[in-house]
C-alpha cells in the first residue's frame, strides 16, 4: 500500500488518476446497496463516508450505515465480485478527531509464513465469498430477495499467485464464508484460524489519516479494515477501484 499525503483534490482528479493505472471497476455486476439516485457522488467514485446524499450523518439505525459498518471487518475489496478489484485508492477529504484509522495486513507474508503442512492443505482450497457472510458476522440478516439474488456467493481461489512477482498469498476476506467440499463449520473455523494467522501484528500496519492523504493498496496481496470512530462526526473518504483481471480460480491457466 501507498501513502500520498497533502492531496487535496477533487472527484474529477481522483477519477483522471485512478484511470492512469486501468479501468475503474464496473459496479453494475452485483453488490448493489445503495441505489444511483441515492447517491451523494458522481458515478465511479464510491462513498464510504457516513453521510447520505444531502450531506447529513446517516441514522444508527439506516441499514445503510449497516452494511458500511462490516467494512471494519478484514476484507479484500470486492472479493465477492467474481472478478475481485485490483487496486483501491481512498482519499480522506474530512475525517473525525479519533480513531478511524484504516489497518493493511500483508497477505504474502502471512502466506510465507504458514508451515509446510498448512501450505500445501490451503494450496487448491476454492473459497464461497459473499456479502451475505460478511453481513452474517455481524448479524444483520435482513436481506431482501433482491439482494440475496445480487449476492450470490462467487469462487475464489485462496492462495492467489501475484501475476508479476509470481509471490503467493492468501486471499482472504470476511466475504468468505464456506470452502467447496467442506462443511460449513469447518470452514468457518479454518478460514478463522487463517485469518488470526494473517492479521497478527507483525503484519499489520495502522493507518492513521490526515486530511488529503490519498491511500492506493493492491487488493489481491493486502486485507485491510476500518477502525471505529465517533458517528456523530463526519467521515468523508471516497475511493475508486481498479478492475481485476483475473478470474482467481482460472489463475494457473492463465499464467502458463
Ligand atoms: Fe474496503
Amino acid at each position: 500500500m501507498l501513502v500520498f499525503p497533502d492531496q487535496d483534490i477533487t472527484d474529477e482528479q481522483q477519477l483522471a488518476f485512478t484511470r492512469q493505472f486501468g479501468e475503474l471497476e464496473n459496479y453494475r455486476t452485483g453488490g448493489h446497496i445503495r441505489r444511483r439516485a441515492d447517491s451523494r457522488l458522481a458515478p465511479g467514485i464510491a462513498d464510504f463516508s457516513n453521510l447520505d446524499k444531502d450531506g447529513g450523518i446517516i441514522s444508527a439505525e439506516d441499514r445503510v450505515w449497516f452494511f458500511k459498518l462490516g467494512d471494519r471487518l478484514w476484507h479484500s475489496d470486492s472479493s465477492f465480485r467474481p472478478v475481485p478489484a485490483r487496486y483501491s485508492l481512498l482519499s480522506g477529504r474530512v475525517l473525525p478527531s479519533w480513531g478511524a484509522n484504516t489497518e493493511f495486513a500483508d497477505m504474502r507474508a502471512a502466506y510465507d509464513a504458514l508451515d509446510a503442512r498448512t501450505k500445501a492443505e490451503v494450496e487448491d482450497i476454492v473459497c464461497l465469498h459473499s456479502l451475505i457472510y460478511s453481513r452474517q458476522a455481524i448479524g444483520f440478516t435482513d436481506l431482501s430477495e433482491d439482494e440475496l439474488a445480487s449476492f450470490a456467493p462467487v469462487r475464489q481461489r485462496l492462495v492467489r499467485t501475484h501475476p508479476v512477482t509470481g509471490r503467493k498469498s492468501l486471499f482472504l476476506s470476511s466475504h468468505a464464508g464456506a470452502i467447496e467440499g467442506w462443511t460449513v463449520p469447518e470452514a468457518r473455523m479454518f478460514l478463522r484460524d487463517l485469518t488470526e494467522h494473517a492479521t497478527q501484528r507483525e503484519f499489520v500496519y495502522s493507518h492513521q489519516w490526515r486530511p488529503f492523504d490519498l491511500v492506493m493498496w493492491d487488493n489481491r496481496t493486502t486485507m485491510h479494515r476500518a477502525r471505529r470512530f465517533d458517528r456523530n462526526e463526519v467521515r468523508d473518504v471516497r475511493r475508486t477501484t481498479l478492475a481485476g483481471d483475473v478470474i482467481t480460480i482460472e489463475q494457473d491457466a492463465a499464467a502458463e
